[in-house]
């Protein structure tokens, strides 16, 4: 059994991005600009978000947080996105999810310009996605992508079954593994037999937040897993949706969560972010 090391991984990428931000500033004198929208106090969002303008700092990134309290209109929310859209200091606009009931998540993702669209939530870049063509691609997903490649494990052909269906993880997966070329099933929460499905599986990509839902019994041996879910146990451990200490003795490949996928997402934010800087830099250039 092999560990997928997403931090190890993240931490080189990381180094890539700081490399070309120097390189961006010296020839254009371009900063990457990144805006975040945190509605509300959920502790799990703060965290996420302050991890991830840490992360800009690191790389020298310019990077600001409207922090929104919980009752602010959907109206409020617009006006800033549009003045993010706008501004010109900014590469990349992210509106950190969940969001409060009372606001609509869809309108706001639509009105994102999909160039400053890091977090590639607008259907514009969706699209793109299922079409296989350039764009912005969730973070998550192309994440585990990159994890996958840097252990030259090729999907190419190979049953992958996606736990998990949503607009953020589970289908972007299941898109980016298509374009790879793998056979793809997705199982969500009304799959009929889960394990069904997961034994048959080369490749098991998990993002459900529900602990400890795939055991052994569930797996072929030599099985690859990716571990995308996060949960905290009654004892306030972080841990994922794969019993990892009986899972990974059948594993040839498995992510240790925290510690797989978690820090790939932040690594490909910085990713995308630079990605938008370069091409609005070049259209700078071009005017
Ligand atoms: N909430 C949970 N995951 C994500 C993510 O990748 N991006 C954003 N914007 N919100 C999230």
């Amino acid at each position: 059994m092999q560990l997928l090391d997403g931090k190890l991984l993240s931490q080189k990428i990381e180094q890539q991005v700081n490399e070309e931000v120097k390189t961006l500033k010296e020839t254009c004198g371009c900063t990457p600009g990144l805006a975040v929208v945190l509605v509300g106090q959920d502790p799990a969002s703060a965290a996420y978000v302050n991890m991830k303008k840490k992360a800009c700092d690191r790389v020298g990134f310019y990077s600001i947080t409207h922090d929104m309290p919980e009752n602010i209109s959907q109206e409020a929310i617009e006006r800033t996105i549009k003045s993010m859209n706008e501004n010109d200091s900014i590469d990349g606009i992210l509106i950190q999810l969940p969001l409060p009931a009372h606001i609509d998540t869809t309108k706001l993702l639509e009105l994102v310009d999909p160039a400053k669209d890091v977090d590639g939530f607008h259907p514009y870049n969706v699209g793109r996605l299922v079409t296989n063509l350039d764009g912005f691609v969730p973070c998550t997903p192309l994440g585990v992508m990159e994890l996958l490649k840097e252990y030259n494990i090729d999907v190419k052909g190979k049953n992958c079954v996606v736990v998990g269906a949503s607009n953020i993880v589970g289908k972007p997966m299941a898109s980016l593994l298509l374009n790879a070329d793998a056979t793809v099933e997705i199982c969500h929460i009304h799959t009929d037999d889960l394990k069904k499905h997961t034994l048959a599986a080369d490749v098991i990509l998990v993002g459900v937040g529900v602990i400890n839902l795939i055991t052994a019994d569930m797996v072929k041996d030599d099985v690859v897993i990716v571990d995308i879910g996060v949960s905290r146990t009654p004892e306030g451990k972080l841990v994922g949706d794969v019993d990892f200490e009986n899972v990974s003795k059948k594993s040839s490949y498995i992510t240790p969560s925290p510690g797989g996928v978690g820090p790939m997402t932040i690594a490909m934010l910085l990713s995308n972010t630079l990605k938008a800087a370069k091409i609005n830099a070049q259209k700078k250039k071009s005017e």
